[in-house]
């Protein structure tokens, strides 16, 4: 039966006895208010390890001024059984005390240069930052052995990979697919947001990263593709933060760059803003 763990010393306690019997530990760090694709991650976590924790913390370093830190869903009952529907056997439920003892004055940060400064970091300035800072104090916390990010945030997988190698975290990552609805959309914690007419419209931001992914096969320059994908996102009724294509590795890619890239869009409907990605080879 899963466990709630709310002090640290517990969650130590109970993860080094894990340790001491010889069992894999797995990880997957949340802010809560899951579904279908968070239970997606812990399993993944349970195929790699013989012991499962997954955090809900919603990390007020990550949200900038304006953001949805305050009406981000709190839904922890809920969390609790869907964590242990798809098995996990903690949930790491830390406060913010815990998170960050000195207060939000007192923070020692973590940056991950490079990676963070194009795309959703240009456009939530600091946001990585908070994942980083949050993500090596969950690290540190739980000690896992794997950690299992979702592909939807494809921008903050590539940040976590620089951070575990800079500073040489003794955890093993794991990408996990993206799981959408049956109509394409990727699933998030946000689109329970969206009016019944934007949750609708909202499928428009799939169709055409797979319009992006057609065209740049078929040779259209890169630079078109990204202008046509947020022309029609536009016309959907979308105002587009961007649509962008990319080297996996996220570094800018030429019109005519062949092999493995990525397609990216970041794109608002009232007052949320959706991103999603689509891996293609050309
Ligand atoms: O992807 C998320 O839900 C968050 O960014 C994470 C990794 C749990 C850090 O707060």
């Amino acid at each position: 039966m899963i466990q709630t763990i709310t002090e640290l010393a517990s969650l130590r306690e109970r993860v080094r006895g894990w340790k001491q019997a010889g069992l894999r530990v797995g990880f997957v760090p949340t802010m809560g208010n899951l579904h279908a694709g968070h239970q997606s991650l812990v399993r993944l976590a349970r195929e790699r390890a013989d012991r499962v924790v997954a955090s809900v913390f919603v990390n007020p370093t990550q949200f900038g001024p304006g953001e949805d830190y305050e009406r981000y869903p709190r839904t922890v009952d809920a969390d609790l059984s869907a964590l242990e529907e798809a098995g996990a056997d903690a949930m790491w439920l830390p406060s913010v005390e815990t998170m960050y003892p000195y207060g939000m004055g007192g923070v020692v940060e973590i940056r991950a240069p490079g990676v963070t400064g194009v795309l959703e970091g240009a456009h939530r300035p600091g946001h990585f930052d908070g994942v980083t800072t949050v993500v090596a104090r969950l690290f540190n916390q739980v000690q896992a052995d794997v950690a299992v990010f979702g592909r939807k945030d494809y921008q903050q997988l590539a940040v976590i990979r620089y951070m575990v190698r800079d500073l040489a975290f003794p955890v093993e990552l794991v990408a996990a697919p993206i799981v959408r609805e049956a109509d394409g959309l990727a699933m998030s914690s946000r689109n329970q947001y969206l009016s019944p007419t934007d949750r609708q419209t909202a499928t428009a931001i799939h169709r055409a990263l797979q319009a992006a992914r057609d065209a740049a096969g078929a040779g259209t320059p890169l630079r078109t593709v990204e202008h046509d994908a947020a022309a029609q996102l536009t016309a959907a009724g979308f105002a587009v933060d961007y649509v962008a294509t990319r080297h996996r590795d996220l570094s800018a890619a030429d019109s005519d760059a062949a092999g493995p890239l990525v397609a990216l869009a970041a794109a608002r409907l009232g007052s949320t803003r959706l991103i999603d990605n689509l891996e293609f080879e050309r």
